[in-house]
């Protein structure tokens, strides 16, 4: 069967990684984790990936704090083609990409946020969902481009907010709908880069 190459970036704890390389492994999604890249040396997305036996590697982000580097950017573009990856999957990966990754990847990188955008981009998106009062927040699946949590929307789950949620309440469950979510879309990529079955 042919398997869509993905590669996965991530900041941070790595629980949408996770979720994908469980439905990966358990056969639910027919992709291959090619390599999983972190700018941040100790993220526990690199343990998991260490854990599921997919190539990881540390890139140094240089001297900014939201983009990386040009330079660098070009050698995330290499690392990215020589393991031959097809769609890139930001899973927390809290930096912009600017011009080297939108050229080489054009409407094959896809990013998660915790939001129903375009409401509350940026960071901590379910505190400021919770700050103005809404009844229902969410999460996002969209295409990325130069701006920030920005890009034609690929699809939404709704999480409602009830009266007695507390930040870490309500961020709780919005992930445990990031993690349907993303695998669900990540798998009608799958679909199309198979091409159609009989
Ligand atoms: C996820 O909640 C994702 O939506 C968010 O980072 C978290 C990473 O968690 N991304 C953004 O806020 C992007 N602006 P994880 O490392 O456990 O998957």
């Amino acid at each position: 069967m042919k398997r869509l190459p993905i590669g996965i970036l991530g900041s941070g704890k790595g629980t949408n990684c996770r979720a994908i390389l469980e439905r990966i492994r358990s056969g639910e999604l027919a992709a291959e984790a090619r390599v999983v890249i972190s700018d941040v040396l100790e993220a526990p997305i690199l343990d998991t990936a260490r854990e599921f036996s997919v190539a990881n590697a540390y890139l140094p982000p240089g001297q900014f704090r939201t983009r990386l580097e040009p330079e660098t950017e070009e050698e995330l573009v290499k690392m990215l083609r020589e393991a031959g990856v097809d769609l890139v999957v930001l899973a927390g990966f809290m930096r912009v990409l600017h011009g080297p990754m939108l050229k080489a990847f054009p409407r094959h990188i896809i990013n998660i946020h915790p939001s129903l955008l375009p409401k509350f981009s940026g960071l901590e998106a379910w505190k400021q969902a919770l700050a103005a009062g809404e009844k229902v927040t969410g999460c996002t699946v969209h295409y990325v481009d130069e701006k920030i949590d920005h890009g034609e929307i690929i699809a939404q789950r709704e999480v409602s907010i009830l009266p007695k949620d507390t930040p870490e309440s309500l961020h709780a469950r919005i992930q445990i709908a990031e993690r349907e979510l993303y695998p669900t879309v990540i798998a009608k990529f799958c679909a199309k880069y198979r091409g159609p079955t009989l």
